[in-house]
């Protein structure tokens, strides 16, 4: 088949777009259509993680159903990193005696394998960095099966310091970035781009430039109400910053690590799938109460963050304490989240015509998994403290 002239003009021009700055299609590389899920081993494990653990977290991914309910990465955080050899090559120390031996156990699950390391020459937890290593490191993670790479500036923040201006400090930074994807990308293995660099300098506007497939927007979450509050309603405004292939990352989640209620962790859950945000599980996965498993698997609430529209959802009215954020959904109908930020139970009325509705709507609540049938607005709920109201709502 001969490929006629429009044609052919219309892939070149496509094709040149990828090198114009600011004009990269968003999903270029087809990675991460959907937030990506999975887990991380920081949250829970923090400097304690080796083979073993990651092992037994990949065996739990699968035996819990958590696997089946769309968790695909295992990522490593920071620590699991060595020396480099006589040719620089990156080794890991010795929690992890044979990662491409690690990365065949994880695959042989049905499941991902994910890394980190930092633009600096060292991480946060001050082991090596890929600074002047990058396409070195990048080839490595390709050879041992990597699919997924969190990219943490810590170790770079001295050299933005020396910068003489903030101006010249982001450029720094933002050169490091492209310089990994660059490498990322001259592999040819698909090797989602986590950028992590706390939101600076509004990274939401220019992470798809420098290949992030999803970016940190804060810094980091802790197992805490009033962190993971301070973060996840600190998200306003920034939907339209995100979708397919691009998605803000509003950190790892704390649900199941015990310092929230079941009420507070139902709060995080569905603020983060309304956010559309990355559902990384930072829990000890082996060792979950049924209360946790229901909460991460709960088919319907990852449906609004896995929505195939890939928007993320946004603040539509705040009374107080209490906020009302919608997310649109493929099918036209939209998830509704009446979340609770005071202790104690509160009630107030959602007037469907604010969230574009007109007349009688019908509704699901998501976390009963109960068809509420037909509601008129002055709709009257009680949500309980620091909880939420979460509904799929259509017309
Ligand atoms: C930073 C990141 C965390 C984690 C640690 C590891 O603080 O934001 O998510 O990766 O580094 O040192």
């Amino acid at each position: 088949m001969t490929l006629s002239r429009t044609r052919l003009t219309c892939i070149v021009l496509a094709s040149l777009l990828f090198f114009i700055p600011g004009f990269a299609p968003a999903q270029q590389d087809g990675l991460a259509a959907r937030p990506p899920m999975g887990w991380n081993s920081w949250n829970h494990f923090h400097r304690n993680v080796d083979d073993a653990t990651i092992r037994a977290q990949a065996e739990a991914m699968v035996s819990t159903g958590m696997r089946d309910a769309g968790y695909i990465y295992i990522n490593i955080d920071d620590t699991w990193q060595g020396t480099r050899d006589a040719k620089g090559n990156i080794q890991p120390n010795s929690k992890f005696p044979d990662m491409k031996a690690l990365a065949d156990f994880v695959h042989s699950k049905g499941l991902k394998l994910g890394i980190y390391s930092s633009p600096g020459t060292t991480t946060c937890a001050k082991f090596e960095g890929s600074y002047g290593h990058e396409l070195q490191d990048a080839r490595t993670y390709a050879a041992w099966g990597i699919d997924y790479l969190k990219y943490d500036l810590c170790g770079l923040r001295d050299q933005m310091k020396a910068a003489p201006t903030p101006e010249t400090a982001n450029k720094i930074m933002v050169d490091s970035y492209i310089k990994m994807r660059d490498a990322l990308r001259s592999t040819g293995r698909p090797i989602v781009y986590s950028l992590c660099q706390y939101g600076n300098d509004a990274v939401w506007r220019w992470g798809t430039t420098v290949g992030g497939n999803l970016w940190r927007t804060t810094g980091d979450i802790n197992d805490h109400y009033a962190r993971m509050a301070e973060i996840g309603f600190g998200q306003a405004g920034l939907s339209r910053f995100a979708g397919p292939g691009h998605w803000n990352d509003p950190d790892m989640l704390e649900v199941g690590n015990g310092g929230m209620t079941a009420e507070e962790y139902r709060q995080h859950m569905a603020l983060w799938a309304i956010l559309a945000a990355p559902l990384l599980a930072g829990n000890d996965l082996t060792t979950m109460t049924p209360e946790t498993i229901a909460i991460l698997t709960n088919r319907d609430v990852i449906a609004v963050d896995q929505d195939a529209a890939g928007k993320q959802g946004d603040r539509v009215s705040a009374e107080g304490p209490i906020e009302i954020w919608t997310k649109p959904l493929a099918d036209g109908s939209k998830a509704v989240g009446v979340f609770n930020r005071h202790p104690s139970a509160m009630t107030t009325q959602v007037d469907f015509a604010r969230l574009g509705f007109s007349g009688p709507v019908k509704a699901k609540d998501l976390w009963l998994s109960k068809d509420l049938g037909t509601i008129s607005a002055p709709y009257a709920v009680t949500v309980p403290g620091h909880g939420v109201l979460f509904l799929r709502v259509s017309q």
